[in-house]
């Protein structure tokens, strides 16, 4: 049984005061982590006040990126070591701006999935999609290619603990979210790949969030299907009001 998953990806907005105010919202407020668990991917600067928060919460910490070395001379870049030793739980990878506005590689991804595992926290691997079902009938082929890249050289015990997003980066900060059927078709999609890859012990262990303009009208919806586990909530996790709303779905 895949306990389902709710990140909200704050991406490069809010200011230290908003994030601490945004904090205090959730307290009291948030699912039993038995029924559902929730994160935020926080900006670097937010994450010693995110993990401290996380210490007498049920929420998770997750940063947005990380590099893929622990330390040494690599001027702006932030450590996977560093994290963990935080207390940060989730690394997001490859999410479509990181790939888009700075170059990501599935080459580069991978190596972070190996970096961040080593450092007990958990990679959430977004795959993109940057060709439109309009534009290009095989879509669903893009996204089974990064999620074989970002997992080569990652062992099966490993493999189980991963978090994969759906992202069509055409429905990210959009207002359009894929449909309901074209979700499951990707995220069963991305599950037998992993079958493939590994085996369906694993397949049926990893948990697959779908993001892309998911608010709190279209959330419960979106996670009712078999193979979406979860969903990743950009803009609607900016106001502590929505994202209590897609949390609490279950009454
Ligand atoms: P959005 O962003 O909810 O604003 O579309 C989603 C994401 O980038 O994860």
């Amino acid at each position: 049984m895949r306990t389902p998953f709710i990140v909200g990806n704050w991406k490069m907005n809010l200011t230290l005061s908003e994030v601490n105010d945004f904090l205090k919202q959730l307290t009291d407020k948030l699912p039993d982590i038995k029924k559902v668990e929730c994160a935020i991917a926080a900006s670097p600067i937010f994450l010693e006040s995110l993990t401290n928060y996380c210490k007498n919460s049920p929420l998770k910490a997750s940063a947005e990126n990380c590099f893929y070395k622990d330390k040494g001379a690599y001027t702006g870049e932030v450590s996977p070591y560093a994290l963990s030793d935080m207390g940060v739980d989730y690394v997001m990878l490859g999410h479509s701006e990181r790939r888009k506005y700075f170059n990501e590689s599935n080459k580069s991804i991978n190596k972070k999935v190996k970096a961040v595992l080593n450092n007990h926290m958990i990679p959430i691997i977004c795959c993109d999609e940057t060709m439109t079902k309009q534009k290009h009938d095989d879509h669903m082929d893009w996204v089974v290619n990064p999620v074989s890249e970002a997992l080569k050289g990652v062992s099966v015990s490993d493999a189980k603990k991963i978090v994969i997003g759906y992202e069509p980066s055409w429905a990210i900060g959009t207002g359009k979210s894929a449909s309901v059927n074209e979700t499951q078709e990707a995220c069963c999609l991305i599950r037998k790949t992993i079958d493939e890859l590994y085996n369906d012990d694993v397949a049926n262990q990893v948990r697959i969030l779908y993001g892309g303009s998911v608010n709190d009208k279209n959330a419960q919806e979106l996670m009712q299907q078999k193979d979406v586990d979860g969903v990743l909530a950009g803009t609607a996790s900016l106001k502590p009001k929505e994202f209590l709303k897609i949390i609490n779905y279950i009454k």
